[in-house]
């Protein structure tokens, strides 16, 4: 297919996740230390009108079909919702996403939905405050928990909740956390936690599997595959006592799904990922800058994705995490 973004094994990349800042105003333990990191200096952060730019470009060229919008935390881009208008303006088809830590989302979903916003991912892995403040080292609980009505409220939904559970603190919790979900109509999605901390203290050993996620949540509700086909989605889908709610599992490290991706990454400095776990990066930004039309930073692209691997390779001897951290490419 001329103009897709397609690698040496037949995957077509149509899902573009767009990183718009580094920042973010949470710490999660598994994410960040406490001091947070080295930001990005403003002047290598893509402008709004950069953004706007190269996701045309990925749209009316290249073929995608869905922009889901990440950080660090995106509510903390002040162009945010001028982003998403001018995203929309391109097509009325469009997927449009966001994944954020709830934080704001109560003051800003409404101008999110109006802009042409469809649905947004939540990131809470406790209900418990002391949880959650131990957690994200803020205690902000309330202001997620009002991020998530606002958004239900202003039709962004289904409303997604994405929780990483952590031993020892939260993998407890995790059947309150899915029967508080249930109860409130959000779609939770347990995640198994990947080696993308920014300090470097992923450990399989202590990672909490999907299967151990699965044999917690047995034990208090009854769950069995749901029929509706996954695609290159990455969560599995279980129904809860017959349905018709749902529960997903991300086991990316356990139950790879490498082989049906169709992502691509694009960091809030301008750079193409053709995988979360990419070593390498391809530069747009400077070629954008000195002024490079369409169809060469198209054809950047497509050069940048042709070389993606096969698999994130957590398995394979000499695994070597990214430089980049987690909150710098976005999830
Ligand atoms: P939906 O389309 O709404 O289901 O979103 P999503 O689950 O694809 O995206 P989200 O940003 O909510 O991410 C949920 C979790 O999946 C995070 O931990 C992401 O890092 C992880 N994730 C998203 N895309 C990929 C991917 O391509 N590979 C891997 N390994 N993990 C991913
Ligand atoms: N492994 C898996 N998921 C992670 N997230 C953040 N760090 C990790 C990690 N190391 C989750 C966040 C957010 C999403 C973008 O990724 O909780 O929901
Ligand atoms: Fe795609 Fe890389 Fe995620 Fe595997 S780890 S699903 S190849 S982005």
């Amino acid at each position: 297919r001329a103009g897709a973004l397609v690698d040496r094994f037949g995957r077509v990349a149509t899902d573009l996740r767009v990183s718009l800042t580094d920042r973010c105003n949470l710490r999660c333990s598994y994410c960040m230390p406490a001091e947070g990191l080295d930001w990005l200096p403003d002047e290598r952060v893509l402008t709004d009108d950069e953004v706007v730019r190269l996701i045309t470009v990925a749209v009316e060229r290249l073929g995608i079909r869905e922009v889901r919008f990440t950080g660090g935390e995106p509510l903390v881009r002040r162009g945010l919702v001028d982003i998403v208008r001018r995203t929309r303006a391109l097509s009325p088809d469009l997927e449009l996403s966001i994944t954020t830590n709830g934080l704001g989302l109560a003051r800003t979903a409404p101008a999110l939905a109006e802009a042409g916003l469809d649905r947004v991912n939540v990131s809470l892995d406790s209900i418990r405050p002391e949880t959650f403040a131990e957690i994200t080292r803020r205690d902000r609980l309330k202001d997620v928990l009002a991020g998530l009505a606002a958004a239900a409220d202003a039709g962004l939904g289904p409303v997604k909740i994405n929780a990483v559970l952590l031993r020892g603190v939260n993998d407890d919790q995790a059947p309150e956390l899915l029967a508080w979900a249930i109860d409130h109509s959000y779609e939770l999605r347990f995640i198994e936690q990947m080696p993308l901390d920014a300090q470097h203290g992923w450990s399989r050993e202590r990672m909490v599997t999907a299967d151990e996620i699965f044999s917690r949540l047995a034990a208090e509700f009854t769950l069995a595959p749901a029929k509706e086909p996954r695609g290159s989605a990455p969560a599995e889908l279980f129904t809860v006592d017959g349905g018709p709610a749902t529960v997903g599992v991300i086991a990316s490290v356990t139950r790879p799904f490498c082989g049906d991706c169709d992502r691509v990454r694009l960091t809030a400095d301008g750079q193409v990922r053709d995988c979360l776990f990419a070593r390498k990066e391809s530069d747009l930004r400077q070629p954008l800058r000195d002024g490079a039309g369409d169809e060469e930073l198209a054809e950047r692209w497509i050069v940048a994705m042709a070389g993606k691997k096969a698999g994130h390779g957590i398995d394979d001897e000499g695994f070597l995490q990214p430089d980049r951290p987690m909150s710098a490419i976005g999830g």
